[in-house]
């Protein structure tokens, strides 16, 4: 790779996907993407948890910045599947800070809100995390492991992420868009508060944050804080559909195997003025969605 070549790590997943597209669309980057299958075949395949695969994969290109998009991101399954969560959320994130540090690249990684208790929200990156389940736990310790053997290295911490994107997990969108679909009634909790963040801008922060060589911690989110009922309610209104569909729940009716944080709100200021981001409203957001889902003819 030239010395303008980014490697991006979990491109199979959503964030990954919107990566590759921001950096071919807007960057001249020379861009290597990753995949754990490898089933793709514009993907290479790698195990980030595979710690000489790490260092020969990087050792062989010689990105000058590396973006890992890979995670363990199933919040229930990590209280149950501690082992590989946290293999792939902090150990393998430690492969990755000490292949760049060995072979001169910058890495940006991504975290998460639930580093935070959700006590008060409005979260800063100067917040104490003290994160309440083990997903949490295991992104905070990727994000120390990675301070700990990396000075090039910008950490962005998202929340309630989604968009649209081929193949991937089912994200809070897609899931109230399939609910709706149905036509009958259904609950969603009022008691989980934060910013929904669209993938697609969460990746153009990415890419602000490698073009302004930005190092350290930024809070990346959606400019509106609101309830995950009040978000279903945005949704249906934006794709068309009843919002009167939605009702509306608390969070201990839904016996969710993880503690989450009930308001992890976020502060933006610091990417907002370091790195010229204007954080969208969610009608924006979705509204952005909807015309990449009709192009793609996933709804009419
Ligand atoms: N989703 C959210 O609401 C949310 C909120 C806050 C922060 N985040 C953070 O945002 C980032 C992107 O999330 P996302 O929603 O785009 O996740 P995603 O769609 O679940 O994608 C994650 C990708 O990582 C891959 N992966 C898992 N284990 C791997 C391994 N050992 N080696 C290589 N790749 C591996 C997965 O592959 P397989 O599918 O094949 O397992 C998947 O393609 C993550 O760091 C996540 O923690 C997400």
């Amino acid at each position: 790779m030239s010395e303008n070549g980014i490697l991006i790590v979990g491109a199979g997943g959503l964030l990954g996907q919107k990566l590759v597209e921001v950096f071919k669309r807007e960057s001249e980057y020379a861009i290597v993407a990753s995949e754990l299958s490898g089933n793709n075949d514009s993907l290479i395949s790698l195990d980030i948890t595979e710690r000489q695969k790490v260092m020969d994969c990087v050792a062989e290109l010689r990105p000058s910045v590396i973006v890992n998009a890979a995670a363990f991101t199933d919040v229930d399954r990590a209280e149950t599947e501690r082992e590989l969560a946290y293999k792939v959320n902090a150990t393998a994130v430690g492969h990755l800070a000490e292949a760049a540090n060995v072979f001169n690249a910058k890495l940006v990684h991504i975290s998460t809100d639930y580093v935070f208790n959700g006590q008060k929200g409005n979260y800063e990156e100067n917040s104490l995390p003290d994160p309440l389940g083990y997903y949490g736990k295991t992104k905070l310790a990727g994000e120390n492991l990675a301070k700990a053997q990396l000075e090039d290295l910008a950490i962005l911490r998202t929340q309630v992420l989604y968009g649209f994107g081929k193949g991937i997990k089912k994200n809070f969108v897609l899931w109230v868009l399939d609910k709706l679909k149905e036509g009958a009634g259904f609950s969603v909790v009022t008691d989980q508060v934060g910013n929904p963040t669209l993938a697609d801008e969460l990746a153009y922060a990415v890419l602000k944050v490698v073009e302004r060589n930005a190092k350290g911690l930024y809070h990346v989110s959606g400019f509106d804080v609101m309830s995950r009922f009040e978000f279903a309610r945005k949704i249906a209104a934006v794709f068309g559909h009843d919002p009167g569909l939605i009702s509306q729940m608390t969070s201990d009716k839904l016996n969710q195997k993880a503690k989450r944080p009930m308001n992890s709100s976020f502060v933006c200021l610091k990417a907002q003025t370091e790195l010229g981001l204007k954080m969208p409203t969610v009608e924006d957001s979705l509204t952005i969605m909807k015309r990449q889902m009709k192009q793609a003819g996933v709804i009419n």
